[in-house]
Formats: C-alpha cells, sequence, structure tokens
C-alpha cells in the first residue's frame, strides 16, 4: 500500500561514481531505509548534489511538499527550503531521490532537454488513472507521434472561424442563462462552459445532449480522483475515478463504434473525424486521445477564467481599462455580429491580463522529470535516474525575476515578450498544445462578462494549490446586468 503511495517501488538509484543503491524496498525495513537514505546524502556531499534534506523514512518530504497552500504564493515548504538550501535543492518526494528546481534557467534546461537528458516521468499511480497511453504517460517516439496528432486538434482553431463562432456562442448562452440570477458559482459556470466547447469540438456533443451530462459526472469523479491518496481502496476517489476513467472510455469507444457503422461518418469535422480518418491510429489510442484532451482542455482552462475574474475583483483599474478595450471591439461590430479572430488580435490588454491572471495564479505548479543521465547545471550534479521537479510557481512569484511579484500588475506584460521566467504552459517539445485555445476561451468570455455584467465576490474565497488549484467555496459572485448593457453585445440586455 504504502508503495503505491510513493510511486516507483524498490527503485533504483545511480550515484554519479556509477555505484549503486538500492533504496525504499518497502518491505525490508525502516531501519535500512534510514541507514540507505542517510548514507545516500552523506555521500552526496561529496558530489556537488544540491543541497537539502531526506526527510522521513519511505515518505520523504512529500507531505510537507504537498501541504495545500494559496495559490499565489509559494507555500511554506518552499519558503523554508529554498531560504536554507537556494533555488535548487534536493529532497525525498513520490518515493525517489528529487531534485527540486526553483531557477528559471534549470527549468528552461530541464524542458528543452525532453528525452535526450531529461524524461517525463510520473508516478505510476498517476498512470493507472490516466492510462498507459496517454501523452503524459508515453515517451519518446510514441509520444512524438500522439502529438503529432493532438496538434492536429489544437492548431486548427485559427483557421477555421466556426470553432471562434461556436465558442462565442457558447459563452453568450452561457451568460444568458445568468439573466435572472443575482448569484452564480463562477467556478461550476465555467467549467460548464469549458466542458461544454471542448466535447463540442471533440466529439460533436450539444450541451444538452445525455452523453454530456454523462461523461461531466464521470470527469468529475475522475479529476477527484486524479488528485487525491492514489491508494486502491473500493469506493475511495482513486478507486472510484479508475473506475470513472473506464466508463468514459467505452462511452468513447461506443460513440466510435456508431460513427463507423452509421452513414454520416466523417461528416462532423470535428476531431474524432481527423482520428478516424487516419488509418495508423488504433481504436484504444484514439480513445486516449480523446481523454487527454478533454482532460487537459476543461479544468485548466476553467481555472483559467476564475482566476481573471478573481484577480480583476482586486484592481478596478485594471477592470475599466479591459472594458474600454472590448467596448472599441464591440463599437466596429454590427448587432449580433460573432467575435472572429481580428477582433482576437485586437484583445492586447485582455491578454496581459490573461498572462497576469497565470503567472499570479499558477494553474499548474511543478511538472515531473526524471534524468536520463548524469547532467552537470551550474556546478551542480543532478544523478542519472533521480527524479526533476521543474517548479513553475516559484519562478512565476520570485521577486528578483518580476518586480512586486505578488501584486496583480496586467500593465507589467505591455510591450514585453514572456521569455524563460514565465512557463504556466511547460516548455520545450512537451509545451502545451491548448494554450492558445484556452486563451481564446477566456478572452471571449471576458469579452461579454464585462460588457455585460458587473460583480462582486461573495465573502472571502481564495484559489489553493493542494496542489491542484481549486476555490474552496468555488467563487461564489453577485452578478447585476449593466442596464445600459453594451448595445451591440448580442447577449443584449
Ligand atoms: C490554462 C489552461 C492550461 C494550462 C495552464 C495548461 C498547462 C499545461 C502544462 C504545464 C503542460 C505540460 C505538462 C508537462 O510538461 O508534463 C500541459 C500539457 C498538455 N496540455 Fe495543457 N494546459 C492548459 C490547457 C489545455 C487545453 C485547452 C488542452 C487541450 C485542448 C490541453 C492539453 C494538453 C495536453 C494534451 C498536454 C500534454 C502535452 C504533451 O505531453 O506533449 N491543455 N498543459
Amino acid at each position: 500500500m504504502l508503495s503505491t503511495l510513493c510511486g516507483e517501488e524498490g527503485s533504483t538509484v545511480t550515484g554519479s561514481d556509477d555505484s549503486t543503491l538500492t533504496a525504499l524496498v518497502v518491505d525490508e525495513g525502516l531501519s535500512l531505509v534510514v541507514i540507505l537514505a542517510h548514507s545516500l546524502f552523506e555521500k552526496q556531499e561529496q558530489t556537488n548534489i544540491p543541497h537539502g534534506s531526506p526527510g522521513w523514512p519511505v515518505f520523504g518530504e512529500t507531505l510537507s511538499f504537498l501541504k495545500p497552500h494559496e495559490s499565489n504564493t509559494i507555500g511554506s515548504f518552499l519558503e523554508d527550503h529554498c531560504s536554507r538550501y537556494g533555488k535548487v535543492l534536493r529532497s525525498h518526494l513520490f518515493g525517489s531521490p528529487t531534485i527540486i528546481s526553483c531557477d528559471h534557467e534549470l527549468n528552461a534546461f530541464v524542458l528543452q532537454n525532453e528525452d535526450r537528458l531529461f524524461q517525463c516521468s510520473y508516478p505510476k499511480p498517476i498512470h493507472g488513472i490516466l492510462g498507459k497511453l496517454s501523452m503524459l504517460v508515453v515517451v519518446g517516439d510514441a509520444h512524438k507521434r500522439l502529438r503529432s496528432i493532438a496538434l492536429g486538434l489544437t492548431n486548427t482553431w485559427k483557421s477555421k472561424t466556426g470553432i471562434l463562432h461556436d465558442i462565442d456562442r457558447q459563452v453568450i448562452s452561457t451568460v444568458e442563462s445568468w439573466k435572472k440570477r443575482e448569484r452564480i458559482i463562477f467556478c461550476e459556470e465555467a467549467r460548464k462552459f469549458t466542458f461544454n466547447v471542448i466535447v463540442k469540438q471533440i466529439l460533436s456533443l450539444k450541451a444538452d445532449e445525455p452523453q454530456t451530462a454523462e461523461i461531466l459526472e464521470d470527469f468529475l469523479t475522475f479529476m477527484k480522483g486524479l488528485v487525491s491518496l492514489p491508494i486502491y481502496i473500493p469506493g475511495a476517489p482513486y478507486a472510484r475515478a479508475v473506475k470513472a476513467r473506464a466508463r468514459i472510455s467505452s462511452t468513447v469507444r461506443a460513440i466510435v463504434e456508431e460513427r463507423r457503422k452509421g452513414v454520416d461518418r466523417h461528416e462532423k469535422g470535428d476531431f474524432l473525424d481527423v482520428l478516424m480518418s487516419n488509418g495508423s491510429v488504433s481504436d484504444e489510442e484514439k480513445v486516449s486521445l480523446v481523454l487527454d484532451l478533454l482532460l487537459g482542455g476543461y479544468e485548466t482552462t476553467s481555472l483559467l477564467m476564475s482566476f481573471t475574474v478573481y484577480f480583476l475583483g482586486t484592481s478596478p483599474l485594471a477592470l475599466q481599462q479591459l472594458k474600454e478595450e472590448h467596448q472599441a471591439i464591440r463599437t466596429k461590430k454590427v448587432k449580433g455580429e460573432y467575435l472572429n479572430l481580428e477582433d482576437y488580435k485586437q484583445m492586447e490588454f485582455t491578454q496581459n491580463v490573461i498572462n497576469e491572471a497565470l503567472r499570479c495564479g499558477n494553474i499548474v505548479k511543478f511538472v515531473h522529470r526524471k534524468a536520463l543521465k548524469d547532467v552537470r547545471f551550474k556546478g551542480f550534479l543532478i544523478p542519472s535516474g533521480w527524479k526533476v521537479l521543474p517548479v513553475f510557481s516559484s519562478v512565476h512569484l520570485d521577486t528578483s525575476l518580476h518586480e512586486n511579484a505578488s501584486q496583480f500588475c496586467p500593465w507589467r506584460w505591455m510591450g514585453q515578450g514572456t521569455g524563460k521566467k514565465f512557463a504556466p504552459f511547460g516548455g520545450g517539445p512537451r509545451l502545451c498544445p491548448g494554450a492558445e485555445l484556452a486563451k481564446v476561451e477566456t478572452a471571449f468570455f471576458l469579452h461579454h462578462l464585462v460588457l455585460n455584467f458587473q460583480w462582486s465576490t461573495q465573502g472571502e474565497d481564495h484559489p489553493i494549490a493542494y496542489p491542484y488549484v481549486e476555490f474552496k467555496r468555488g467563487l461564489p459572485l453577485m452578478i447585476q446586468p449593466i442596464k445600459t448593457g453594451f448595445e451591440g453585445s448580442p447577449v443584449g440586455f
């Protein structure tokens, strides 16, 4: 059971001088683990491995590293450890000796050298939920192949005006449903919206179809399991998530079968059609790709929308400037006209708001990698086989890289590129393929929100990194339609 929590059972660690230490075989007793962990750390003193501490036997420092904290802070573990050991430190996490990197240059180096010096390496229990063909699990050529197919969907939004119109239509229908309401739980509304957008693009399912509600319900169970204690106890969140994944897979498989038999095959123009017309993709790969895109494209994007609303609440000036930008765009359009790519390009301040919300909110705190060989960087040694965790939030909140880092200040992005000190979507050959789609959905949502509503947060709520980010109360908002609403907006109050 413990080994499930710890990830890689009986893992082997190769030291920099190529001697081999076998550590963490749980059954061999804690005393052996303590001796090995400590002799390993003594040995590291001589080899320039970054400083740090091994923590407790077996668990290492995993529990303190994962301790929840507000996502616009780095949390007490990193605050304490970085001040003691520096921005690159060693620890023992998820069952492996680990280098934690809060250094933007090392983070970029690790991500850029995927498959050469480092490799994606999520803990084994996560594989149990995502499946063995998930893009976050496969490596090397298998990953490159699946990724190029996925990019086929995520890169088409610019060339297909229909996708932008679909997104805009979905925003309008969401905000219209608020007309008679005074209070909404924003995170729920945002989730429904992003889910409806992604199931439409991938499977052509509409919001009111029973299959959409079924998949959404299974997805919520799936997401809860993904961030729960990964121990298989029947009825517990992890086990329920494994089952929910199996149910979503069979729903998608049934849709594939229906299309194969049906007369309307390859005529919907969605991502599944693209997959079905590609003879080299097996049914198992089709299902896995669909799940990856649903998973990647839904919760993260809805969080980004929630962050923009949350942080704009702290900056009336930014909200005012955003409103003016969207009023100017609306003025040039005829009544009821959908937003298009040209409008999106005009949303410059909106882009700054989105970047700043990503920097302050930190949707993905860190990613999992392992070193494929001994690597030296800035005088440090990262031993082969060790886990490496590039932490994005520490870079985003680093006051030596971002002035007044704790302040939400969209103007900081004016006229400058984002560079290495900003990596909300990861980087290198695994850079998020859905980054632009997430931004366009958020920008279109903000357009209709700021033109048609004023809002205030109801009571205290903050984004918490568990490390998976969630607003404890779902971000309740009191909303009020702007009576003198913007004439041209299709929402038309
Ligand atoms: C604000 C929204 C989003 C954020 C913050 C985000 C963040 C990330 C990050 C950090 C990674 C890199 C993981 C790693 O290197 O281990 C990633 C990968 C991925 N994302 Fe996103 N993502 C977002 C939206 C989306 C959307 C809209 C989609 C799909 C439509 C998507 C699909 C994926 C997929 C399939 C991968 C795996 C890529 C690979 O391994 O090559 N994401 N995302």
